[in-house]
């Protein structure tokens, strides 16, 4: 599911790469994937789905048990971390506590024999560019917890990396202080052109920073592609499932014309669906629509699929409402709606989506992590 190889073209290649630690199941296994120069890449999956392998891999902290790992065409294998020129900030990776923000940033300019005024001058610039001048005598524990990981982050690029690596960087921030810094991290990357892997199991934050999502699960690739391809045209109901919400309502094909499908759910209904790959009548599969796609009755003009349906729950979110409603044979599906909802519980109403923005997936196409 990765993009086909284009020689030549790309930064970083991940080409046939597998890691089995201690003979168990491979927790990275046939990853094909290729970043290229200034591109802002995420690595995104649920927890154990082998993104921080992957990451690793990268940076030369774990070699892998097959494949090769390649950087502007030059395999990366027996190149120990220090010599791969690649920036690295961790959620955790510890500032050293005893030396001051100035002499934690300046650390790999000495690593690298980079001393003295021509040092001083990088630091500066490095602080200034996550907005820390000023702040280069505090030591690690007089920072928040904010300015700690922008301090990682100056240490990250002061020596000009030719690609960052960023392992759920802002995972341990409150939510209003990591929006702020996805923002940055965008401007910064946008501005000195990095190339960036970054990685989260926070789909809103991978939306929001990549150019490409590459989709993990259970040590697989699932799908590489930008952000709206991966909302809007999921290649399986894992990745339906997991980037944006989805209801998933579960049926047997009784028919298939060409573009679409009809799909018999619980208490006999049939769905008029889009089928995503080769479906055929009697294949059990899931049909997933997303909440902001089904419309709200009374009297509702849908196209395909109109249902009868109960509240079940209203719930109030401020700038929009999500009630979720039972079909006839007990299917739960929620829906969002930006105007104000005055609905009781056990109230009928009328729910309908149309036929594109229902995706049907074969059961059991889907990984198992
Ligand atoms: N050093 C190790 N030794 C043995 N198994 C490991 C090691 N590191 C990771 N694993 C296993 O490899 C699999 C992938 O782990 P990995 O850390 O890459 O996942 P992840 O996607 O980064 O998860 P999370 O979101 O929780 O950080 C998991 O099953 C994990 O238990
Ligand atoms: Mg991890």
């Amino acid at each position: 599911m990765s993009l086909p190889p284009q020689t030549g073209t790309a930064f970083v290649e991940f080409a046939g790469v597998e890691k089995v630690y201690d003979g168990g199941a491979p927790a990275v296994a046939g990853l094909d994937l290729e970043i290229a120069e200034g591109e802002f890449v995420t690595l995104l999956g649920p927890s154990g789905s082998g993104k921080t392998t992957t990451l690793m891999m990268l940076a030369g902290f774990e070699a892998p048990s097959a494949g090769d790992i390649r950087l502007q065409g030059r395999s990366l294998a027996g190149k120990p971390p220090h010599r791969r020129n690649m920036g690295v900030v961790f959620q955790n990776y510890a500032l050293f506590p005893h030396m001051n923000v100035e002499r934690n940033v300046a650390f790999p300019l000495g690593v690298r024999g980079i001393r003295g005024a021509q040092a001083k001058a990088k630091v500066e610039e490095a602080l200034a560019l996550v907005d820390l001048d000023g702040l280069g005598a505090r030591r690690p524990d007089q920072l928040s917890g904010g300015q700690r990981q922008r301090v990682a982050l100056a240490r990250a690029l002061v020596f000009e990396p030719d690609i960052v690596l960023m392992d759920e960087p802002l995972g341990a921030l409150d939510r209003q202080l990591r929006e702020r810094l996805q923002v940055e991290i965008k401007r910064i990357q946008r501005r000195l052109g990095l190339t960036i892997l970054y990685v989260t199991h926070d789909q809103a934050e991978a939306l929001t920073l990549s150019d490409r999502i590459a989709v993990f699960a259970g040590g697989r690739l699932q799908q590489v592609g930008s952000p709206k391809a991966i909302y809007e045209h999921p290649r399986n109901a894992f990745v339906a499932g997991f980037v944006g919400e989805n209801n998933g309502l579960r049926g047997i094909v009784t028919r298939r014309n060409g573009s679409s499908c009809e799909i018999r759910i619980a208490g006999d209904l049939v769905l008029q669906a889009t089928p995503v790959g080769p479906l055929a009548p009697g294949d059990a599969v899931t049909a997933t629509i997303r909440p902001e796609h089904v419309r709200l009755g009374p009297d509702l003009a849908a196209p395909c699929n109109l249902f009868s349906a109960r509240v079940d729950d209203v719930a109030y979110h401020g700038d929009h409402s999500r009630v979720r409603a039972l079909l006839p044979g007990g299917a739960a599906v929620t829906l969002r709606s930006e105007e104000r909802i005055e609905l009781g519980a056990s109230e009928p109403l009328t729910i309908g989506w149309c036929a594109e923005a229902c995706l049907a997936f074969a059961d059991g196409a889907e990984p198992r992590p």
